[in-house]
Parts: C-alpha cells; sequence; structure tokens
C-alpha cells in the first residue's frame, strides 16, 4: 500500500462572496495550515452550516482526481478531515451574515492552496459555487450580483458553475469562467491552455413572450382601459373596483402587457433581484415582472428579509413592474401599511442583526378590490350590514389608500358587448403598448439629467416644480378642487404627477386644466 501523503502546513486566501442587494459582498477565505493535533475548523460562517459545508468539502476534495496522480491508493487529494495537522479555514469579515453555499469553492480551493496540493496565482480571481460530494458544482443563487461586485472590486476573472456562466456574462468587462467541477476548476487554474471563458456572444437572444393576458381580450370597459395606459405611462398607482366578475383580475394582468421593455440597466437590476430569489427562469429578465402576491402572504414574503435578512419578498420582486394586490382588503392590516414606506420612497428597509439593509421597491401598485364585502353596494343586492361596510372602507382608506393615483369603477358591461359574436377591437394591446412606450419616451427625454428618475411617478416635490409645467389655469382648477375634494398635500402632488402623465400621453409640454380635470377626476372615488 502507497504511503499517505502528508499535507504541508501554510497559509492561502482566495476570494468569494455572498450574494446581496444591490451587490453582493466580497468575502476573504483564508486556510491556515500548522502543525498540531488534527482539528479541522471553519469560522465565520452561522453554526449550522459549519458542519454541512465541512462534509461537502471534504468529501468533494477526496473524490476529485487531480491532474497529476498523487501517492495515495484512492488517488485523490488528501482530505482535510484525514490530515494530521491542525486546519482552520476563516470567511472575512466575520460579522456579515453569511446564507447558501456559494463558499464551497473557494473554501476548497484555499484549502488546497494552503496545503499545497495545487498551485495557482488567486490574485485577481474570484470563486463561487456549491459543490456536491462527488466534487460537481452546483448552480447557485444570485450571480449576477456576485459579478457586479467581483467588477467594482477589480477582479478580472470570476469562477462559477457553468449553468451560471451566462448570467454572470451580462456584466461585461469581467471574464468569466464556467467550471463543472472542482476538479474542472482546478485543471483551468493550473493549465493556461485549458482554460474556458463564457463568451458572451454565446448568450440566448431574448424572445418576446406575448403569451400574457392582452388587452384585446377584455370587451368593453374602455374608461378602465384608458385608466390602466395612463397609469402605465406614468407609472402610477391604480385601484380596480367594482361588483363581482366584470374583469378587474384581467384588467390588472394586461396591465403588465402594455409596459414597455426593461432598459439594460433595468434589466441588470432586476436580473440582480430575481436571481438572488431564486425566481430566475432563464438569463435575463427583459419584461416588467408582474407579482401578484395572495391576500394570505405574510409580511415576510412581501417585504422580504427572511432569517438572515437577505431574501428579496414581493414587493421588490416587482421592481420595475407592477405589483398586483388582489383583493386588496383581504389582505392582512399589517401588509397593507408596509406598503406605506416603498409606495412613498421606492424602497424597503429590512433589519438585519446589524444595521439594516435597503432593498430596492420601484413598483407600480394595482389594486383590485370590491366597494364591500359582498361586492355589491349600492344596488338592492348588497346585503352587508352598515357596520360591516364601515369597517371594509376603513381598511381601504387612510395612509396607503391617499398614495394610490387612481380610482377607477369597473362596472357591469351589457352581455351584448360580451358576445361571441361581436367584433373584437383587433390590435387594441399593440395600441396600447405603442401610446404607453411614447409618453416613456418623452419622460426619458425630461428627465435625461435627473437621477434615479425616470417616471413622471418618480419625481419629488423639487422636481415636480421645475419640470410639471403647468398652465396656471390647470392649477387654479387643480387648487379648487383640492379644497372641495380635501385633499392631503401628497394627494396634491400626486394629482400634478397624474396629469403631467395624461399630457404626455397627448404630447402635450404643458398641463391644460383638460388634463388637470381628468386627473382629478381618478382621485375622486365612491367607495
Ligand atoms: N370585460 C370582459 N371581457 C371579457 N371577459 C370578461 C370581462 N369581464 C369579465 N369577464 C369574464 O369573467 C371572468 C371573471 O373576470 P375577473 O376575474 O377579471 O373578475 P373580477 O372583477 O376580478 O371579479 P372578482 O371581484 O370576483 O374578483 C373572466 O375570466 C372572464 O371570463
Ligand atoms: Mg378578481
Amino acid at each position: 500500500m502507497a504511503e499517505k501523503q502528508k499535507i504541508a502546513s501554510g497559509f492561502a486566501r482566495v476570494f468569494g462572496a455572498q450574494p446581496m442587494l444591490p451587490t453582493a459582498a466580497v468575502v476573504s477565505v483564508e486556510c491556515d495550515i500548522v502543525k498540531g493535533l488534527h482539528a479541522f475548523t471553519i469560522v465565520g460562517l452561522p453554526d449550522k452550516s459549519v458542519e454541512e459545508a465541512k462534509d461537502r468539502i471534504a468529501a468533494a476534495i477526496k473524490n476529485t482526481e487531480p491532474p497529476i496522480p498523487t501517492s495515495r491508493e484512492d488517488g485523490g487529494y488528501e482530505s482535510p478531515k484525514r490530515s494530521n495537522k491542525k486546519i482552520v479555514l476563516s470567511l472575512a469579515p466575520a460579522e456579515l451574515k453569511k446564507e447558501g453555499a456559494a463558499f464551497d469553492l473557494p473554501l476548497a480551493l484555499a484549502f488546497l492552496l494552503a496545503s499545497r496540493q495545487v498551485k495557482f496565482d488567486p490574485k485577481g480571481k474570484l470563486f463561487a459555487g456549491e459543490l456536491a460530494l462527488d466534487g460537481t458544482l452546483r448552480k447557485i443563487l444570485g450571480v449576477l450580483s456576485i459579478a457586479t461586485a467581483a467588477r467594482a472590486n477589480g477582479f478580472t476573472e470570476l469562477y462559477v458553475p457553468a449553468e451560471n456562466a451566462e448570467e454572470a456574462s451580462l456584466i461585461s468587462g469581467i471574464s468569466i469562467h464556467p467550471v463543472t467541477s472542482l476538479e474542472d476548476t482546478i485543471t483551468q487554474l493550473q493549465d493556461d491552455l485549458k482554460t474556458k471563458t463564457f463568451d458572451p456572444a454565446m448568450r440566448r437572444a431574448y424572445e418576446r413572450d406575448d403569451d400574457i393576458a392582452a388587452l384585446d381580450e377584455i370587451r368593453g370597459q374602455e374608461s378602465a382601459k384608458r385608466g390602466l395606459v395612463i397609469a402605465a405611462a406614468g407609472a402610477h398607482n391604480l385601484a380596480l373596483y367594482g361588483p363581482p366578475g366584470t374583469g378587474k383580475t384581467l384588467l390588472a394582468r394586461a396591465a403588465a402587457s402594455i409596459l414597455p421593455d426593461l432598459s439594460e440597466d433595468e434589466m441588470i437590476e432586476v436580473t440582480t433581484i430575481h436571481s438572488l430569489s431564486g425566481a430566475l427562469s432563464g438569463s435575463a429578465i427583459h419584461r416588467p415582472p408582474f407579482r401578484a402576491p395572495h391576500h394570505t402572504s405574510s409580511y415576510a414574503a412581501l417585504i422580504g428579509g427572511g432569517s438572515s435578512g437577505i431574501r428579496p419578498g414581493e414587493a421588490t420582486l416587482a421592481h420595475r413592474g407592477v405589483l398586483f394586490t388582489d383583493e386588496f382588503p383581504e389582505f392582512h392590516r399589517d401588509v397593507i401599511n408596509a406598503l406605506r414606506e416603498p409606495l412613498e420612497d421606492r424602497v424597503i428597509s429590512i433589519a438585519r442583526a446589524k444595521g439594516s439593509a435597503v432593498f430596492p421597491a420601484n413598483f407600480m401598485l394595482i389594486a383590485a378590490l370590491n366597494p364591500c364585502p359582498c361586492g355589491f353596494l349600492g344596488t338592492s343586492r348588497c346585503q352587508c350590514m352598515p357596520h360591516l361596510v364601515e369597517k371594509y372602507r376603513r381598511k381601504i382608506s387612510g395612509p396607503v389608500a391617499d398614495r394610490i393615483d387612481m380610482w377607477v369603477s369597473v362596472g357591469h358591461i351589457p352581455f351584448e358587448t360580451l358576445s361571441t359574436k361581436a367584433k373584437r377591437a383587433a390590435g387594441e394591446t399593440e395600441r396600447a403598448r405603442e401610446h404607453v412606450a411614447r409618453a416613456r419616451a418623452r419622460q426619458r427625454e425630461r428627465f435625461k439629467n435627473a437621477k434615479g428618475i425616470s417616471t413622471n411617478a418618480d419625481m419629488g416635490p423639487k422636481e415636480i416644480e421645475s419640470f410639471a409645467n403647468l398652465a396656471s389655469k390647470a392649477e387654479e382648477t387643480l387648487q379648487g378642487a383640492a379644497r372641495s375634494m380635501k385633499l392631503s398635500p401628497r394627494g396634491y402632488h400626486r394629482t400634478i404627477k397624474l396629469a403631467r402623465t395624461i399630457a404626455d400621453l397627448a404630447s402635450n409640454d404643458t398641463i391644460e386644466p383638460g388634463h388637470m380635470l381628468e386627473a382629478l377626476q381618478y382621485r375622486a372615488r365612491e367607495i
């Protein structure tokens, strides 16, 4: 039997990263091997994941074939569990919460490097990947956030599981090395001729998926459709209310189909978020997301956080798209109230063990609701007790309702309109899309020098002052109405922003009284 190879003492440092929003945190992965009684410890990981990481790394190392055979009988590398040295692996900074298994690959490499079983220069390289027991690499979550952080921190090479390479390649200016296993990684690191890089030109082309609910399929409801177009054009919050079965849910779903494609920067932002949550299908998101959390959703599911404070919630997953809350009053009061922050500041603060994190959450809210618990308020069919109607109303008024710019009533349509023989408005979705796109282009032009603002809804009081361009007659109209409607100062500002969008849809640089009147009409509601 061949003599067991003894691992050498030594020290090595390689780099990994913790996926996080908006970008990952670079983590220094160190290994120190000294003479002494056998010990194998990992520090800097949360307790419960240490043992798992140890087992995976040790097995993966043992089961990996070195390109040059060692003297060991089973041919593998010397595992840290079997050595006669004191081995410490450390992830720094220690206080950073770490989650997931993306550190397996850098941990294994740090050990192999420190024990002088492999040789390569770790400078400028960042590693991420989960190891299976046989040494193959598994896909990880949040690769895009890692690629962004790697580039920002001056790394030039990123080694990721092959399945993640296409996603990582969305970030330019850093070479992406797809690796399939620990063995493959070592081979590529030690033999320049075998190094592979992912060519961004190999990214799959984006094909528009038109299989989404479209406006064409909804009969009648012309004023609600007009409301949808306005809301989509300026990213305004919208509530659709009316009796059951009138098409509210259909309309809300169609809203996503008339929004323009995401810009390049938005695509990276949105893909980063979805990649981190594991909700990414395909390699990049080019369409505004449409998220429809159920009304029984928990606070954490909607807002995000989780035990380690890095999971995005529905409000963040809806970033740059639509958050659709169907049956709005059925949501838990705390959940409704938690929407106050993102609806005002377009971000969400998540409490973490140390300090807090801020997640992006710039979505347009579409709420669908019935006017009372039974849905038939104002008709003879309504059976609700007055105090229940009152309770229901209280739930849909207050600070969150004040942030909803448009209240659109969706009533019954004549049955003739629904008839299968009735002529359908062909190309309606396409027309609405173009209409919205034109209004969005005007906004992009207007805000091209205003940082962080891309739609009328994004405007703060300062931008309203410089960009709204309100005709004095329109301002008089607003002031008169604001007094009689008892608008809040917020409502006042929001109405100007909405009127700005209505003027943009009419390709008008000035907000005229007509635009203001239409905006005001959406602010008024009958429930
Ligand atoms: N305007 C419409 N055009 C075509 N179909 C419609 C329309 N309105 C309703 N429908 C039909 O009624 C069904 C229910 O519509 P939807 O779910 O949108 O109603 P809702 O207003 O959300 O009702 P609820 O208040 O009960 O949630 C649709 O699946 C569709 O078959
Ligand atoms: Mg519905």
